[in-house]
């Protein structure tokens, strides 16, 4: 909504060969996608270059993760200014498989946002809440807390499109209404206003993601303050197509 460019990512997660890859950016390559819709793929890093030689250049590449320091001695991890060498402009950044699995924090998650920034790379910032913290009604202070921590080492969010996903919709099939994606988005854009600046509560692109498909996602992406989507599953098949598509 409000002239903000719609936004659709594929985050593949650890999945595919260079087969795999080579197929899907076959079948986004000769696709006609809706025009003024930004898309990204984030392929495991392994593939990153694969994808940026052979993806159409309208679709930027993205990685799923860096690490805060570096180049230097931090044997198995990538740094920011190796991926923005690479040609690739666009990291995920504290997505909750990242949180939970390997107990990244808060503060984690900011200092590598920062030094995305930093390295002049764009960020799609994850947050979102368990089923335990929905239930217990503190969703806004979780993801506020998750943003914020980010808030306190950026003032610039020009560079970042935040994306809610609630962990409860991961991977489940169990998507968020229409009404919850909306009420927390709405929380969110009002939380920046107050917490970063107006201004980036009127221009960051919110995504909603956790079980996009096809046939949620028109519903979805009239909401006024849903702005496009980080896809999972679903980023890896044709129907990646559908949801593109699907913006308003
Ligand atoms: O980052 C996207 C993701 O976490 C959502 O996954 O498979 O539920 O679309 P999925």
């Amino acid at each position: 909504g409000a002239g903000r460019r719609f936004f659709v990512g594929g985050n593949f997660k650890s999945n595919g060969t260079v087969e795999q890859i080579k197929n899907i950016i076959e079948t986004l390559n000769k696709a006609t996608l809706k025009e003024n819709v930004e898309v990204v793929i984030a392929p495991p890093a392994l593939y990153l270059l694969l994808a940026r030689e052979l993806i159409r250049p309208d679709i930027k590449v993205a990685a799923q993760n860096i690490f805060d320091k570096g180049p230097g001695a931090y044997t198995g991890e990538i740094a920011a200014q190796q991926l923005k060498d690479a040609g690739i402009d666009w990291v995920i950044l504290g997505h909750s498989e990242r949180r939970s699995i390997f107990g990244e924090s808060d503060q984690f998650v900011a200092s590598k946002t920062k030094a995305a920034l930093d390295a002049g790379l764009s960020v799609i910032l994850c947050c979102g809440e368990s089923l335990e913290e929905r239930e217990k009604g503190i969703t806004t202070q979780v993801v506020t807390r998750q943003l914020g921590a980010v808030a306190d080492l950026v003032q610039d969010w020009t560079n970042i499109v935040v994306a809610y996903e609630p962990v409860w919709a991961i991977g489940t099939g169990k998507v968020a209404t229409t009404e919850q994606a909306q009420e927390t988005h709405a929380e969110i854009r009002k939380w920046l206003e107050a917490a970063v600046s107006p201004e980036a509560a009127v221009k960051t692109r919110i995504l909603y993601g956790g079980s996009v498909t096809e046939k949620n996602s028109a519903e979805l992406a009239k909401q006024p303050d849903v702005d496009g989507f980080l896809v999972g599953g679903a980023s890896l098949k044709p129907a990646f197509i559908d949801i593109i598509n699907s913006a308003p």
